[in-house]
């Protein structure tokens, strides 16, 4: 223990003297202020770069989430679940929802959602208020059920949900200069069969837009729609457009 106690104490610098002692010392004063230098500890060069890895790490983030869309977060539409009212709905579960309740959440109310309904169902169009919010091109569609504009594309007129009579938008013209070709039995059979067929091309009409919305990635179901027995209310004449599709029969021999 004494012993090196001992080596110890000599390993200490010992004092120098002289000119060579001299320069030698200046040296390594001169080379200690450089180290002192360098050990001065500045928090910036970290702050930095714990800002610098954030930055990057968000941007690759970004990147990946919107499958190549944007760096920043700037997407147009972002997943499910960076959509705050995405989760609100999730966490509330299926709404059930008058018409008149619909309305309130047609966008003029920035600070609400935009709903709209097809078919009775309810979907949160939010992601595009671009299109549905006020001065959008399909802004009509918002707050109401307009399965029946949906399929005849009379947007003002048939802004509501009454598909009774849409139908006839596929059914021939009666023309008596065609259809006189025809035997009585030949024509009730005829229209019997048109109009089966005009009700099929309905309802895979509003099915297609019921399928876009139910598929959609950008929108998202919120609930359905609660409507009182007889909501329908007068039975519609079919609008001036859908009708203009209409065609009389074709002569017997040309079907
Ligand atoms: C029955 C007829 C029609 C219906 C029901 C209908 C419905 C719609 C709907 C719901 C959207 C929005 C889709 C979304 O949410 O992304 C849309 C978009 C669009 N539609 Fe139609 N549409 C019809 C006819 C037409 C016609 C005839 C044209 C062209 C003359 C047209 C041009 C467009 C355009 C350009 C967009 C994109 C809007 C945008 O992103 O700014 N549509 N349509």
């Amino acid at each position: 223990m004494a012993n090196s106690d001992a080596e110890v104490r000599q390993r200490k610098p010992q004092a120098s003297s002289g000119k060579e002692d001299g320069s030698k010392q200046g040296k390594s004063r001169s080379s200690k202020s450089k180290i002192d230098d360098e050990d001065v500890y500045s928090p910036w060069v970290d702050i930095a770069r714990v800002l610098t890895f954030f930055f990057v790490a968000s941007c690759a983030l970004s990147y990946l989430i919107s499958g190549g869309e944007s760096w920043f977060w700037g997407m147009q539409n972002p997943p499910n679940y960076l959509q705050k009212s995405w989760w609100e709905n999730y966490f509330r579960g299926p709404i059930q929802m008058t018409p008149e309740e619909l309305a309130a959440f047609d966008g003029k109310d920035e600070s609400k959602p935009i709903y709209l309904s097809i078919n009775g169902t309810i979907y949160d169009v939010s992601a595009n208020r671009r299109v549905y919010g006020p001065g959008g091109s399909y802004n009509i569609f918002a707050g109401v059920d307009a399965s029946r504009g949906f399929v005849t594309g009379c947007f003002k007129e048939d802004r509501n949900g009454d598909m009774r009579g849409v139908e006839e938008m596929f059914l021939p013209l009666d023309d008596y200069e065609v259809d006189k070709h025809y035997t009585a039995d030949q024509l009730r059979q005829m229209r019997a069969e048109e109009l089966a067929a005009a009700k099929e091309k309905v309802h895979d009409a509003l099915k297609h837009w019921v399928d876009f919305f139910a598929k959609s990635k950008k929108y998202h179901k919120v609930g359905t729609l609660k409507r009182e027995p007889g909501w329908q209310g007068k039975r519609k004449k079919l609008c001036e457009q859908a009708g203009q599709g209409r065609t009389p029969r074709k002569l017997p021999g040309a079907e």
